[in-house]
């Protein structure tokens, strides 16, 4: 098992956004979560990725405890150093620096998120020059595998939607994860575009030996590549199991069309 989101739950005031999640992945798996909106699936993102503390549980990572810290001064993991263990992220509204190169892009994603090389590229010290290079070469890399390598010197502002989507998560593959987390990758993508990423999810998996879990509103997606779903509403999980499973699923069904599936 890659991961295992023990038992989580997270309360924002009066607010009980996630409740009990309990989630297992395994090495290899595309895995999905879906619910409708405000389910709390990008909360359990920011769970898993160490932004928030949960009230309850813990997040593991091949047994390790990488559950995010309550405060500063409290014990648990911080996000960059979540990143550095292998799991990284794409976020629901595209976080690009618009003004900036698509190789600077990935380059400075790489930065952000392995807090360690920082102080190195402020001192320019011959180490983080070794690292710049190899950052680099990282960078090309992982624009060739996400079909955007011939972009590379174009402003991230000036890509269409789609290579915008798919720079997000070159970003993402630049530290090396074993776990990534996809927030609603098919958001504003037409059929088609839908299909293709589709094709590409599956050929990164591949590719970069990962794990993936997806959030995804577009079931055509969803139920076309994940091997197993979870499902939320309203912070609790009503459904998990196979694409075949949660469709016929008489709770799923009632979340999203709101009427009771056995009337
Ligand atoms: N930092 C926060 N403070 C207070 N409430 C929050 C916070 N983050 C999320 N919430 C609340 O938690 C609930 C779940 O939000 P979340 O963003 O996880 O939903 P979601 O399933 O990702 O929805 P969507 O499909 O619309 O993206 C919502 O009611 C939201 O308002
Ligand atoms: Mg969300």
């Amino acid at each position: 098992m890659l991961l295992h989101a023990d038992h989580l739950t997270i309360k924002f005031g009066g607010l009980t956004a996630v409740k009990d999640l309990d989630m297992q992945l395994n090495k290899g798996e595309l895995v999905g979560l879906i619910g409708p909106n405000g389910a709390g699936k990008t909360t359990a993102f920011n769970m898993i990725t160490g932004v928030y503390a949960p009230t309850q549980g813990k997040v593991l990572l091949e047994d390790k405890d990488i559950t995010g810290k309550k405060s500063p001064t409290a014990p648990g993991m911080r996000p960059d150093q979540i990143t550095a263990l292998g799991v990284a992220r794409t976020f629901q509204n595209i976080r690009l620096f618009t003004n900036l190169s698509v190789l600077d892009n990935v380059i400075i994603a790489h930065h952000l998120h392995l807090k360690s090389s920082l102080m190195g590229a402020v001192l320019r010290l011959p180490g983080y020059r070794r690292e710049e290079k190899e950052m680099r070469e990282k960078a090309i890399q992982v624009l060739k595998a996400v079909g955007l390598e011939k972009l590379y010197k174009e402003e991230a502002g000036n890509l269409a939607y789609g290579q915008q989507r798919r720079l997000e998560i070159a970003r993402a593959l630049a530290t090396n994860p074993k776990l990534l987390l996809l927030d609603e990758p098919a958001a504003g993508m037409n059929p088609q575009e839908g299909e293709e990423l589709m094709q590409f999810i599956e050929a990164i998996r591949k590719d970069f030996d990962l794990t993936i879990l997806m959030i995804e509103h577009d079931m055509k997606v969803v139920m076309g590549i994940c091997e197993r779903i979870y499902v939320l509403d309203h912070g609790e999980t009503i459904a998990q199991g196979t694409p075949n499973e949660i469709q016929t699923n008489s709770r799923v069904i009632e979340a999203y069309l709101g009427v009771d599936a056995s009337a």
